[in-house]
């Protein structure tokens, strides 16, 4: 049984079609008369749904179809528009001329060509002169046959010779194509087509008439379109892929806190309390909260204020310590694990958002994020570090790295590391790291290991590998990248 609620509504307009046919000799110039697209309903037909309703046969036909010549004449042949006006008793030269415009050279030399005419002097300009009147009304036949092909009509029978001309001059050529044939039966005439309705409109609804209408149920099963409606942005997919590779390093992802107390993000990392950075022109200091307690460890807190006391002189105060901050870096998630480690051996990573009060520029905003890093063992070197920090960016397909010296008061040597950009043909800062001194590690309770640490940018790695100009292009709504 044909199921007419299911037909989609191109079907249900090809059903119509047939209803009004009893045969069908050809589907393709059928199709090209009504608009039908001959692979959607060779596929209808194919679906086995007018089963009993239609017979089919498939048969190959040639079938002809204009070349690219064929196609730059615009549907009329050079010679057709002249001849037809010859054939009318028109012959005056000046006449034919004023009405062909520019085209009459064109059609003058297709006729002449075949010798059906020729200039006779008159009056005036003279007169065209018909010699083979047959020629002429060859040329309305080959247009009406041209113009049958042109609209993928099948041309009538007898059109040989058209045929034959027009191949010859390259305006058309013959292809063998599968067509189909089809006899429409009686079920088919039967059949009550009724109104089905597709869409549900608010028109419908309102005026109450879709009680009366028969709804085209949804088809859940049907294939949509694939949208791509989502996906992780850049800095996501950067941030996976950065996991994935210290993962596979065999490091353990470490988190930590956006809001932290200025003791783990500067007196845990041996920072004085009147170092620049400390200043609110570099960090944001907290209305709500204003400080945060101290750790809970009465030692550690005691060691900290001794080493501070010992090394920068003058007084450490716990009012500084507890102001409560946004993490100016992700160092502050290293200074907690060392302290939880007190002294195991491990290899540890994060990469999250840190906050700086910067002037905002192409490359600086006052957030970004870090990649921290930081292993715990016996005898690790500045080599180590240089070891890991190559093999992490050779991951990333930066190969060569350059090592610079630099200061942080906590790590002893510090080093600055830069990756050479084969674009700008430059070597550009990536991260910062070193080597934890021993002022630092001692009160954290690691005082015996070696440790080893960087903290790396990761829009820096971003824009690089994505060829980003702006850094808030990364992060911004456009998605587009
Ligand atoms: N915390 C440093 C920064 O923000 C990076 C760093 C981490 C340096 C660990 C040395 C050791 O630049």
């Amino acid at each position: 049984m044909l199921d007419l609620l299911q037909l989609s509504g191109k079907q249900r307009q090809f059903v119509d079609l047939l209803q009004q046919q009893q045969t069908v000799t050809s589907l393709r110039s059928l199709c090209a008369q009504t608009g039908f697209d001959v692979n959607f309903i060779n596929g209808f037909l194919r679906s086995g749904a007018l089963d009993g309703y239609v017979q089919w046969q498939e048969h190959s036909q040639q079938r002809w179809v204009l070349t690219a010549k064929g196609e730059d004449l615009g549907g009329l042949l050079p010679g057709v528009a002249l001849a037809d006006r010859l054939l009318a008793g028109i012959r005056d030269r000046a006449t034919l001329q004023a009405d062909l415009g520019p085209a009459f050279s064109l059609n003058y030399g297709a006729l002449r060509r075949e010798q059906a005419v020729d200039l006779v002097d008159g009056d005036g300009e003279g007169a065209v002169a018909v010699l083979k009147s047959s020629v002429l009304s060859a040329y309305q036949q080959r247009q009406g046959v041209f113009k049958a092909i042109a609209c993928g009509e099948v041309p009538a029978a007898g059109a040989a010779s058209s045929l034959e001309w027009l191949q010859q001059q390259g305006y058309i050529t013959s292809r063998v194509e599968s067509d189909y044939s089809l006899t429409v039966l009686p079920a088919l005439q039967a059949l009550e087509l009724g109104n089905v309705i597709t869409a549900l409109g608010s028109e419908l609804i309102l005026s109450g008439q879709w009680r009366e209408v028969e709804l085209k149920p949804y088809d859940i099963h049907a294939e949509v379109p694939d949208v791509a409606y989502g996906r992780p942005t850049i800095l996501t997919q950067c941030i996976q892929r950065i996991r994935d590779i210290f993962l596979n390093m065999g490091f353990n992802e470490m988190s930590g806190y956006l809001v932290e107390s200025a003791f783990w993000n500067f007196d845990a990392l041996f920072t004085p309390q009147d170092h620049p950075a400390r200043e609110v022109q570099d960090t944001f200091y907290l209305a709500h909260p204003q400080t945060l307690p101290l750790p809970e460890d009465p030692t550690l807190v005691a060691q900290v204020k001794q080493v501070h006391e010992a090394n920068y002189g003058g007084q450490w105060t716990e009012a500084e310590a507890s102001r409560a901050i946004l993490r100016a870096h992700t160092t502050t998630s290293t200074a907690r694990r060392l302290h939880q480690l007190q002294g195991k051996d491990g290899k540890y990573f994060s990469i999250d958002r840190v906050f700086r009060n910067e002037t905002v520029d192409r490359t600086h905003l006052a957030e970004f994020h870090q990649i921290e890093g930081v292993v715990v063992g016996e005898l690790l070197s500045v080599r180590t570090l240089m070891g890991y920090l190559t093999y992490f960016y050779e991951r990333l397909g930066f190969k060569n790295l350059k090592f610079k010296p630099t200061y942080n008061p906590y790590t002893e040597p510090s080093l600055e590391v830069f990756a050479y950009h084969p674009p700008s043909d430059r070597y550009l800062e990536v991260g910062n790291s070193g080597l934890f001194r021993q002022e630092m590690l001692a009160p954290l309770g690691g005082g015996e290991k070696s440790t080893v640490a960087w903290g790396l940018g990761l829009e820096r790695i971003a824009m690089l590998l994505y060829d980003v100009e702006k850094l808030s292009d990364l992060i911004g709504p456009d998605i587009r990248l």
